[in-house]
């Protein structure tokens, strides 16, 4: 019967939390977390799984679409650009910036089948297909051919990649010259002086690279994601800390409106809760939010 099906396809969710949220041990990859999550965003109208930009925003939509903005204009996108979109979630950025910005095409990779086929959905309805093409496939190993894309961004998304480096290695390979990429990305923070410091920090990191599937390669901070971009041949490198602009004001926006928790699963909801007995700071102590830019130039030094 159709209301066991769901009842299971519920029992087997709240499994999958319990193991995930609890079991110290548990080994779930990133599309399994994501299929997990399914689309439970906790903004009210779009999908949108970041932490958002918050100068301006006074809700979690619009910090949402803050940053979605904020890594449009730093790309630089405009019309006539072919754009390659890493990790689009649900596409919600696809979709404003085909709207606002309204690149040529874009092409979205990612490795959560579940949410290629919802977003393809989303795309489709608005009619919005023929401008993005959602793919399902990994950053690391791009379907593209070399030099094929004026733009390459992931937004929230480069801390997952098996490795970040290998991403900068393909987003370089697939770049025209003269393209440019933008990360928005969780890194750690340089490691301060005093023992709590330091244990707070290494709490705060591990928590979110254990329960993210974050590969242990990806754990550097600025000068080395700096050094790491250079190497690969980028020049004009910006990597620019918003940590200001991301955790303390999304930790205060969620302490002054508890109800919005009640959109994530009630599993969520308890540690969710927990977090902000503590401020910001304690919470988010070892993890860095950075703003990444970097130019492929126009002749390149390994020609
Ligand atoms: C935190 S979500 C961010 C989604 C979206 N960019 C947003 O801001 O709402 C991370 C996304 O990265 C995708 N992802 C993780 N590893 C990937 C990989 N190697 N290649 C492509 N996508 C990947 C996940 O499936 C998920 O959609």
């Amino acid at each position: 019967m159709p209301e066991q099906t769901a009842d299971k396809r519920s029992l087997r969710r709240s499994l999958n939390y319990l193991n995930w949220l609890y079991n110290p041990f548990q080994t779930l990859d990133v599309p399994a977390i994501y299929d997990m999550l399914s689309t439970s965003s906790p903004t009210e109208h779009a999908l949108y799984l970041n932490l958002g930009y918050w100068p301006e925003a006074t809700d979690l939509d619009q910090a949402s679409v803050a940053l979605a903005t904020l890594v449009g204009e730093q790309a630089d996108m405009q019309p006539g650009d072919q754009v390659l979109d890493c990790g689009f979630g649900f596409a919600d950025q696809d979709i404003l910036w085909a709207q606002t910005l309204k690149p040529e095409r874009i092409i979205g990779l990612n490795i959560t089948r579940s949410q290629v086929n919802v977003a393809r959905r989303r795309v489709a309805e608005l009619g919005l297909d023929q401008q993005i093409d959602l793919r399902y496939g990994s950053a690391t190993d791009m379907p593209l051919a070399n030099e094929s894309v004026d733009k390459v961004v992931a937004m929230e998304c480069a801390f997952h990649f098996n490795t970040r480096e290998q991403f900068f290695r393909e987003a370089w390979r697939v770049l025209r010259p003269g393209g440019r990429l933008v990360t928005a990305d969780i890194i750690p923070m340089p490691t301060v002086s005093g023992l709590s410091g330091r244990l707070k920090q290494r709490l705060s990191w591990g928590l979110v690279a254990g329960k993210f599937a974050v590969p242990s390669e990806n754990a550097y901070t600025r000068p080395t994601y700096h050094a790491k971009l250079a190497m690969v041949g980028f020049t004009s490198i910006r990597v620019d800390s918003i940590r200001d602009q991301v955790y303390a004001p999304l930790h205060q926006f969620l302490a002054q409106h508890l109800p919005i928790l009640r959109r994530l699963h009630p599993l969520v909801r308890l540690p969710a809760r927990f977090t902000l007995l503590f401020d910001a700071a304690s919470v988010y102590g070892g993890l860095d939010y950075v703003l990444a830019t970097a130019v492929k130039p126009k002749i390149s030094s390994s020609s």
